[in-house]
């Protein structure tokens, strides 16, 4: 969430304690941890930009999944059967005067009244009131690593048991990641999240539309970038990663952001850009020409990045593994490319050898939720993973021809990616991104309407 989404986070006061979604998942993960733990989740830190100013909050995303609450400075607390309470939230007080320069507080108060907690107190009495509710577990459910000043908290937590140990009291012995439980939790959308999905893709399907509409030689990447941003905002969305617009040589870069070029006359531009609303992402891709009319070499490269699209969505059901896409989309593309004479030899050697991977260099999607690369393992056992109902991922096949590609003249400056977004379901595919121009005549239709 950054600044225009945190707006949209709003407590879920209709449900009733106990009910809302965030209590649902809580207590499913805490089912989960058993008795005798605890877990401990902080707020993602406050990020400077530069001197007095800060990076846009964005709520951590495994917090916001089990608490929906909004606010830096917060730790959540959960003690599987405690009879005083099981959910713990620390957060900021309330503070008149820092309220009127930064904005409202829910303070403790608001904490138990709004978020569902059992009890909650101000984040400075962390050290104070932590090691008190460790002391009675064995395992401590948090993941090392990822918030070095936090860690340091929460190792001054147990140090301070271990200096109490020879009066009685009990240690924690075992630190347990709890990505482990929760990551795989999340890779499972629920109707709720899968309808927040179908949002943001919604939203990012007009965004896409718009930057084709608003296409032409002369104009900047940026102000593509801009036309995005403005339809993202406008829907109460901001943007879930750097919007990538690359235009000619730019296209060919995988992570370009900078964004800065004036698109010419006889170039494909590449935008990859998606709305992240109310915490979830979107992570579409499409390729047009600048001038409205894809040329012949454009036209062939970008006929085989959806040929190899369409294999891909062809893999889409319960029961096929993680890497059938891919391997889909690797050898309609091997193919393609010796059809087309941008690679030579045999198709089934080329791939033995990668030798797609001149062109084709990514993978053929990730895991899409709260992040946009989201949580949850690909390998199970060291095998691919089983794809079930509910799982959420992009396909995004591309091919990437930059100038000076040996033999490779004709299709010089080309980059092209196609991307959306779909949900497994009981026996196929939802696609996600749906109304959003796929095929050349489709692009060309919108773009010159
Ligand atoms: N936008 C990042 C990606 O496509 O993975
Ligand atoms: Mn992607
Ligand atoms: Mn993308």
């Amino acid at each position: 969430m950054n600044s225009s989404t945190y707006s949209s986070i709003k407590p879920d006061t209709r449900a009733k304690k106990g009910h809302s979604v965030h209590a649902q998942r809580r207590r499913q993960i805490m089912k989960m941890m058993g008795d005798n733990a605890i877990a401990i989740l902080p707020a993602a830190p406050v990020l400077l930009r530069n001197r007095d100013v800060e990076h846009s909050f964005r709520q951590d995303s495994d917090f916001y999944y089990l608490s929906g609450f909004p606010e830096p400075e917060a730790v959540i607390v959960l003690i599987p059967g405690r009879p005083q309470g099981e959910y713990i939230l620390f957060c900021r007080q309330r503070d008149k005067l820092k309220e009127t320069w930064n904005g409202y507080r829910y303070g403790p108060e608001g904490a138990v009244a709004h978020f569902d907690a059992d009890d909650a107190y101000p984040i400075d009495d962390l050290e104070d009131i932590l090691p008190g509710l460790m002391e009675h577990s064995e395992s401590v459910y948090y993941t090392i690593g990822l918030n070095p000043d936090f860690d340091k908290h929460v190792l001054n937590c147990v140090n301070s048991l271990r200096k109490a140990s020879r009066g009685g009291v009990h240690v924690p012995y075992e630190f347990v990641s709890l990505e482990y439980l929760l990551h795989d939790m999340r890779l499972f959308k629920s109707r709720e999240e899968l309808r927040l999905m179908r949002k943001a893709a919604k939203i990012s399907v007009q965004a896409h539309i718009k930057a084709m509409r608003a296409c032409q030689p002369g104009v900047g990447e940026y102000q593509l970038e801009a036309e995005i941003l403005y339809e993202f905002n406008r829907n109460g969305a901001g943007w879930a990663y750097p919007s990538i617009v690359g235009g000619g040589a730019n296209s060919c870069i995988l992570h370009y952001t900078e964004n800065s070029r004036i698109l010419k006359d006889g170039d494909v531009v590449l935008i990859d850009a998606g709305a992240e609303y109310d915490g979830y992402a979107a992570d579409i891709t499409r390729t047009f020409p600048v001038n409205g009319r894809y040329s012949p070499p454009q036209k062939e490269i970008y006929d085989l990045v959806l040929e190899a699209q369409e294999a891909a969505f062809k893999t889409l059901k319960p029961g096929n593994h993680w890497n059938d896409p891919h391997n889909a989309v690797v050898k309609t593309l091997t193919k393609g490319m010796v059809e087309l004479g941008l690679l030579k030899g045999k198709p089934a050697q080329l791939i033995k050898d990668a030798a797609y991977t001149q062109y084709y260099m990514h993978r053929t999607g990730h895991w899409l939720g709260m992040d946009v690369h989201d949580v949850g393992d690909y390998k199970v056992d060291d095998e691919w993973r089983l794809l079930e109902k509910g799982m959420t991922l992009t396909v995004e096949p591309g091919l990437y021809i930059p100038a000076g590609s040996r033999g490779a003249k004709r299709w010089a400056n080309i980059g092209v990616r196609i991307e959306d977004d779909i949900v497994i379901t009981a026996d196929g595919y939802e696609l996600l991104t749906k109304g959003l121009p796929r095929t050349t005549a489709e692009v060309e239709a919108v773009m010159n309407a």
